[in-house]
């Protein structure tokens, strides 16, 4: 098995941390809008004692983002330029519906997103759209909770709808959610979730979460009606959990640690809850509300594809006293001795992209689409104009090569490659612009200040030559 003829080769960003324009047409705030970039954004909100969102004095890099909303048109003209025949974006809920429970949807905001749909197809860009990437209207938090009222699946269901209705003639690819297992590590970002001290936060984690696979089950079903050709993803922060050792506590811990991991897209794959949350629930003490119909919803509604971030491996170790941990995405783990130092604030695992791959079509037996991969860290603006990444070049050549020999060695069907940040943005948990992932450079300082010029980084043309050879000329 070779890769498909019609693999897609792509890039990734959200709107939340590219578009910028805020409150430009009609926009209404969103939960992103109001994280300030400090080191707190990542911890759970917790309103009877600190309460970061939009304090005084703070910088919120999502309000200025990379100005996509104004730049989109030489952007996508750039992409496709380095040869993507991809493109994965996000829509703001909150562009679409200022408020989330507004009577009718935002003109402005529908026409700008078709816009971008337009000039895709100019390019021969095939859309990746995710309806929701780590976005709630700021209405919906304040005045409903976020994620944990169900009225948010009536609420969402009715925005994909008036997407997929208005869309239908430009998208195929549809994910409803963004790593929808953040909800654990980052719950406001993932779910709008703020809580008080005395709440059992774990449930109501898994109460926003069932509301949020429902919302993605019914997104399907409304979906397949409009048109049954829309295939539908689900998308989660994947890596495999390495075993600190071969001791069966250590192998076991990293198995646990995985099956946390995959509950969601469990429950998107196969259409139920899995059995082995039962015993979790109970000794959590977590009772999840359901109503009747649910089951049925969810087991009639599931993806069609398996879409995942991949950034690194993770490591774990029936007791993880006393050993180094390392920072990883949305969370920590223990740092692995066996993966070479890289400078890189996350390690640099490319084998285990494989592995991954591995378990993801082991388990779900459905074709795999990594919507996300990349290497986060400083770029230099040299003199001359050039920017060198080769570290890029090195982190994506390892990626790429493993996710060929997966498909190649290993059978596995892969729909596309579609690297993140592609054009540098806003980081999620630095909400730093410093903390760069793309191809393309984007003049600008972690305040939004600078002249947003775009400048090609070295892996741009090498990118492109790997895209002209689909993949190819790695391996000559
Ligand atoms: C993924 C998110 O979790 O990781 C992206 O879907 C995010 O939105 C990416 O940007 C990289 O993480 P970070 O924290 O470096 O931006």
């Amino acid at each position: 098995m070779t890769l498909r003829n019609d693999f897609l080769w792509g890039g990734a960003i959200s709107a939340n941390q590219a578009e910028g324009a805020y409150l430009e047409d009609g926009k209404g705030l969103s939960s992103f809008d109001v994280l300030p970039m400090n080191d707190r954004r990542l911890k759970e909100v917790i309103l009877d004692q600190s309460n970061i969102l939009n304090e005084e004095n703070q910088h919120y890099p999502s309000r200025t983002g990379i100005n996509f909303y104004h730049t989109y048109k030489e952007d996508i003209q750039l992409l496709a330029e380095m040869g993507l025949n991809s493109f994965r974006f996000s829509i703001s809920w909150s562009r679409i519906f200022p408020n989330g429970d507004d009577v009718e949807p935002n003109e402005a905001g529908l026409a700008f997103y078709e816009n971008i749909l337009k000039e895709l197809k100019k390019h021969q860009m095939e859309p990746v759209v995710t309806i929701s990437h780590f976005d709630v209207p700021m209405h919906l938090v304040e005045a409903y909770g976020g994620w944990h009222n169900r009225q948010l699946v009536d609420l969402y269901t009715r925005y994909a709808e008036i997407l997929m209705t208005r869309y239908e003639e430009y998208v195929r690819y549809w994910i409803p959610f963004n790593e929808m297992n953040m909800i654990m590590h980052i719950p406001f970002i993932g779910a709008g979730l703020t809580f008080l001290s005395d709440e059992n936060r774990l449930e109501k984690k898994y109460q926003a979460a069932h509301h949020q696979l429902l919302a993605n089950a019914r997104t399907i079903e409304i979906g397949k009606k409009i048109n049954p050709d829309f295939q539908f993803g689900c998308m989660m922060a994947a890596g495999k959990t390495y075993a600190y050792t071969c001791d069966p506590e250590d192998v076991f811990a990293a198995l646990e640690s995985d099956k946390h991991n995959l509950f969601f897209s469990d429950i998107q794959v196969r259409g139920a809850y899995p059995t082995y949350i039962d015993y979790y629930f109970k000794e959590q003490n977590i009772h999840v509300e359901m109503k009747e119909q649910d089951s049925a919803i969810l087991q009639e509604n599931t993806v069609d594809f398996v879409s995942f971030s991949y950034y690194s491996s993770a490591c774990t170790a029936a007791s993880v006293e006393g050993l180094e941990k390392n920072a990883m995405n949305g969370s920590d783990t223990v740092k692995n001795p066996y993966l070479p130092e890289s400078g890189s604030v996350w390690q640099v695992d490319p084998r285990g992209l494989r592995i991954t791959m591995n378990q993801l079509a082991d388990r779900y037996q459905k074709p795999l689409f990594i919507v996300e991969n990349g290497l986060g860290t400083q770029d230099v603006l040299e003199e001359s104009g050039e920017i060198n990444d080769d570290y890029r070049i090195e982190y994506m050549d390892g990626h790429i090569r493993n996710m060929i020999e997966a498909v190649e060695q290993d059978g596995i069907d892969l729909i596309g490659y579609l690297p993140w940040g592609c054009i540098d943005l806003v980081s999620v948990s630095e909400g730093r612009i410093s903390k760069r992932y793309g191809m393309i450079y984007v003049d600008a300082d972690d305040y939004g200040q600078g002249t947003m010029k775009r400048s090609k980084k070295k892996s741009f043309s090498w990118y492109r030559d790997v895209i002209q050879s689909n993949g190819e000329n790695l391996f000559n």
